[in-house]
């Protein structure tokens, strides 16, 4: 069947631009495309705790279960993840908006500071899980690859809490959203 015109208009508009994933503009416009579940990575304990809000999570195995988080190494969390050798990551709820904001740094809280406001619990590894995330992920690090300017950290998990019956927080376009029709299922994988 012959692809419709449309399509071929799509596919020889990228095949014309040669700086197409070079070019940083068209890249980082290209990321905005890129919708994701927006989750609080949490690091470190008492006075040295600290975290940041992450989209770039991702499962890694299932056997051993194992997780990846991109962690820019400017950031005031890296030290911190070496150091403690685990993170715990917190997919936010639809309603939790206010948490992904206080762990980007907008309102200028650091460290401890960015965990006032919220709930809190311990599981295996020290990092604090946020009680009512969606879904939490408690990861001892088993490697911080560098590359670039970030850290690939490849965390074998521990423990895992969900909540059921809540939505996701989700980030596109650059800003948060909410799945608007959740009943409205396109097909079941
Ligand atoms: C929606 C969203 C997603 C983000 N995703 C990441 C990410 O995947 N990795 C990362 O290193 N920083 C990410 N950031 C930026 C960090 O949250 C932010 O730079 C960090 O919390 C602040 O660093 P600081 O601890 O040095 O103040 C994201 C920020 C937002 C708002």
């Amino acid at each position: 069947m012959a692809p419709p015109d449309a399509f071929l208009a799509a596919a020889s508009a990228v095949a014309a631009s040669p700086e197409i994933g070079h070019e940083a503009a068209a890249f980082k416009n290209a990321m905005r495309h890129l919708a994701g579940a927006v989750s609080v990575i949490t690091t470190g304990q008492g006075s040295d705790r600290t975290g940041f809000t992450a989209t770039s999570v991702s499962s890694l195995s299932m056997d051993p279960p194992s997780m990846i988080v991109c962690l820019n190494r400017a950031s005031s969390s890296w030290g911190v993840v070496r150091e403690h050798r685990g993170f715990c990551i917190n997919v936010l709820a639809h309603d939790q908006l206010h948490i992904a904001d206080r762990f980007a740094g907008r309102g200028g809280a650091t460290g401890a500071a960015r965990y006032e406001g919220a709930s809190w619990q311990q599981l295996e590894t020290g990092a604090l899980a946020l009680a009512n995330a969606l879904t939490v992920i408690d990861c001892e690090l088993e490697e911080a690859i560098e590359r670039h300017s970030h850290a690939i950290l490849i965390g074998h998990v521990r423990a895992v809490r969900t909540r059921e019956q809540a939505e996701p927080l989700l980030y596109w376009h650059g800003a948060y959203r909410h799945i608007s029709n959740v009943d409205r299922v396109l097909t079941s994988a």
